[in-house]
C-alpha cells in the first residue's frame, strides 16, 4: 500500500466517514485513520434527530447550513444504500415539540411563523387535535412538524465508511494518530504508532478529541449524554417526540430511544442510575403506555461544544494543509451531508458560501498557539 495520500482524515466518527466519502467520491485518494473503530464515540450514541425544527429557533448560518445538509438526505440514503449496501434507516414521520406551560405557547408560536417562513410545515396544535394517541394530553400545546426526520446514527456512520470504501478510500481502524507532521508552517502527513502516512492536506474529525490537539483546536467542551432504549409490544408512536431535557425517537423494531443528560466537562461512559430514572419518568410522563416496555440498554456518548456553540470548520490559521471539523455538539448526524461537502470543497480550493466560511471559521477565536 502506497504511504501517500491526497488526504488524510483523523477520525472515524460521523464527520470523518462523511468526509472520507464525499473526496473519495470526488477521485481523491484518501485515508481514514481510527483509533478504535469506525462510529465508536459520540456517531453511535446520537438517537439520529434530523432536527432542523425542532432545534432552532430562529435563523442563523447554523440553521441555514442545518437546513441545506437535510435537505441532502432522502438523495444520500439511495446513494449510500447502492454504494455500501446499508440502509441508515431514514424515516420521515414527523416531530412533535411539547410545552407544559401557558407561558410557553407564545414561543411556539414564534417557532411556528419562523419554520413556515423557511418553507417547512409547521403549526401549533392542541392536547385534542394531536396526531399521537398513546401520548397523556396534560400538555399545553404542542409544535408539530409533520416533515421532520430521523436516522439510524450509527447506521449512517458506517454506510459513510463503506461506501467511501466503495470509491478507493482505504480506512485503518484500531490505527491512533500520535502526532500531525508538520514543516515549514506546512502540514506533510501524520505518525502514527509504527508508521508515518504522507499527504498535503490532513483533516481532524475527532469530535471532542480534537482538542487533544490542543496545539490546534481548543475550547472544546464535552458535554456527555446519556440514553436508553426500550421495546414495545406494539409501536406506540410514529414521530419524534420532544421536550425539554427529555425526547422520544420511535426505530424500527418497536424500539423507543429515549434521551439524554446533559453533563458538561464529562467525558466518560458511565450511566448513572438517577439519569436513567429521570429520563424515564419523563419519558412515562410522555407517554404512560412505556410503563410497560422492556429496557434493552442504556449508553452515553460525548458531544462536542464549542464556546459560541458553532461547529469549526475550515483550515487551521497558520498551518496550511491541516483542516478541523468538529464542534457540530448536538446536531452532528443532521449536519454531517453538508459539512462533508464544504469541507470537500475548502480542501479542493472551490469557491464556498463567504457567510459560512467567516461564521465557522477557526479563525473567529485564539484558538492556535503552534
Ligand atoms: N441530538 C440530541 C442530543 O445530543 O441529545
Amino acid at each position: 500500500m502506497t504511504n501517500h495520500f491526497d488526504q488524510i482524515i483523523v477520525g472515524g466518527g460521523v464527520m470523518g466517514a462523511s468526509t472520507a466519502y464525499e473526496l473519495s467520491k470526488r477521485g481523491n485518494q484518501v485515508l481514514l485513520l481510527e483509533e478504535n473503530t469506525i462510529a465508536a464515540e459520540a456517531s453511535s450514541a446520537a438517537a439520529g434527530m434530523l432536527g432542523v425544527q425542532m432545534e432552532f429557533e430562529q435563523d442563523s448560518s447554523l440553521f441555514q447550513f442545518a437546513k441545506e445538509s437535510r435537505e441532502l438526505f432522502p438523495k444520500l440514503a439511495k446513494e449510500l444504500l447502492q454504494d455500501s449496501g446499508i440502509d441508515i434507516q431514514l424515516i420521515e414521520k414527523g416531530a412533535l415539540k411539547l410545552v407544559y406551560h401557558q407561558d410557553d405557547i407564545d414561543a411556539l408560536k414564534r417557532i411556528a411563523t419562523f419554520q413556515t417562513q423557511q418553507g417547512a410545515e409547521a403549526k401549533v396544535i392542541s392536547p385534542v387535535t394531536i396526531v399521537e394517541k398513546e401520548l397523556a394530553t396534560d400538555f399545553h400545546a404542542a409544535l408539530y412538524c409533520p416533515t421532520e426526520g430521523q436516522v439510524s446514527a450509527p447506521h449512517l456512520t458506517k454506510a459513510f465508511a463503506k461506501a467511501a470504501e466503495h470509491h478507493g478510500a482505504v480506512i485503518m481502524e484500531q490505527t491512533r494518530v500520535q502526532d500531525i507532521i508538520i514543516e515549514k508552517g506546512k502540514v506533510t502527513g501524520v505518525k502514527t504508532d509504527g508508521k508515518t502516512y504522507s499527504a498535503d492536506r490532513v483533516i481532524m474529525t475527532c469530535g471532542f478529541k480534537s482538542s487533544h490537539f490542543s496545539r490546534y483546536v481548543k475550547q472544546l467542551t464535552p458535554v456527555k449524554g446519556e440514553c436508553l432504549s426500550v421495546v414495545t409490544e406494539k409501536p406506540l408512536i410514529q414521530s419524534t417526540i420532544f421536550t425539554e431535557g427529555c425526547y422520544l425517537v420511535p426505530k424500527g423494531g418497536n424500539r423507543i430511544i429515549i434521551g439524554a443528560t446533559s453533563m458538561p466537562n464529562q467525558t466518560n461512559k458511565d450511566v448513572k442510575v438517577a439519569s436513567v430514572l429521570h429520563l424515564l419518568s419523563r419519558a412515562k410522563q410522555i407517554l404512560p403506555a412505556l410503563n410497560q416496555a422492556t429496557i434493552e440498554k442504556t449508553w452515553a456518548g460525548v458531544r462536542p461544544l464549542t464556546k459560541d456553540g458553532l461547529p469549526y470548520l475550515g483550515e487551521v490559521p497558520d498551518v496550511s494543509g491541516l483542516y478541523v471539523a468538529t464542534g457540530h455538539y448536538r446536531n452532528g448526524i443532521l449536519l454531517a451531508p453538508r459539512t462533508s461537502t464544504f469541507l470537500a470543497d475548502i480542501v479542493e480550493g472551490k469557491q464556498v458560501n463567504q457567510t459560512y466560511l467567516d461564521a465557522f471559521s477557526l479563525k473567529r477565536e485564539s484558538l492556535i498557539s503552534v
